[in-house]
């Protein structure tokens, strides 16, 4: 079972969930595996996922999505498929573990759905903030890491990758201007609550600053229970 080796006991069963976001090829999946193992070598049970994905149903809708060739999909359709991949992820997997006290961290959340849905294709922040939190029932995570990259250098370093780009990456970069100021805006309205650091800064450098926050947090006390 989950050894906690920096939190109180009254708050081992709670878990903390820590998001990553940020635009296309801003490196959040190398940043997501570092801290993991980082914590998992301080004795922290880790459970990392990703959206779209996460359960087998996901998965599905992750391909449906994501990949080129299904035809068009309208943008209300995008949002809801994106919604429900995480309705999924949420009672079948984030919950679960942080009821058992996990450090559950996951490569995108609800902040991917209002910056890429809400601002990028133009449906509105606000609606699809509503209809995430409906989907999750208020599961918030308790830090959101962001990773602020420049569309420009996003794009260079998918390019650079060579795995080619899904629906959404080959998107051209007004588009992911928008979102890159949607997330901004999400974490200027609740500090507390974000990291954000540049994209651009080294591996290291950036693998140093977030644990170092995590690790305050796993300090903290955190009081009340989740919704
Ligand atoms: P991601 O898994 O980060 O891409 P990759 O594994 O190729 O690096 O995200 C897949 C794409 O889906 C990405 O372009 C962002 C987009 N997306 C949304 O538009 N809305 C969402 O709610 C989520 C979770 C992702």
């Amino acid at each position: 079972m989950f050894l906690c080796n920096l939190r109180s006991v009254t708050t081992q069963s709670r878990g903390i969930f820590i998001a990553f976001e940020g635009g296309d090829g801003a490196g959040k999946s190398t940043q997501a595996a570092r801290l993991a193992e980082a914590l998992e070598s301080l004795g922290h049970t880790v459970l990392r996922t990703r959206e779209p994905g996460g359960t087998p149903i996901g998965e599905k809708l992750r391909s449906l999505v994501l990949d080129h060739g299904h035809g068009t999909i309208d943008a209300r359709t995008e949002a809801l498929m994106f919604a429900a991949s995480r309705a999924a992820h949420a009672h079948q997997v984030i919950r679960p573990a942080l009821a058992e006290g996990a450090v559950v961290i996951t490569d995108r959340y609800i902040d991917s759905s209002v910056a890429y849905q809400g601002a990028g294709r133009g449906l509105g922040t606000a609606e699809v903030r509503g209809l995430n939190e409906w989907a999750t029932e208020n599961l918030e995570p308790d830090l959101t890491v962001l990773l602020d990259v420049h569309p420009e250098d996003g794009r260079e370093r998918r390019t650079a990758g060579n795995t080619g780009e899904d629906r959404l990456e080959s998107e051209p970069d007004d588009f992911h201007s928008r979102i890159r100021h949607a997330f901004l805006e999400l974490a200027a309205a609740r500090p507390a609550s974000y990291l954000v650091l540049p994209a651009n800064d080294p591996v290291e450098v950036l693998a140093g600053r977030i644990l170092e926050r995590v690790r305050l947090l796993l300090e903290s006390p955190v009081t009340g229970g989740r919704p």
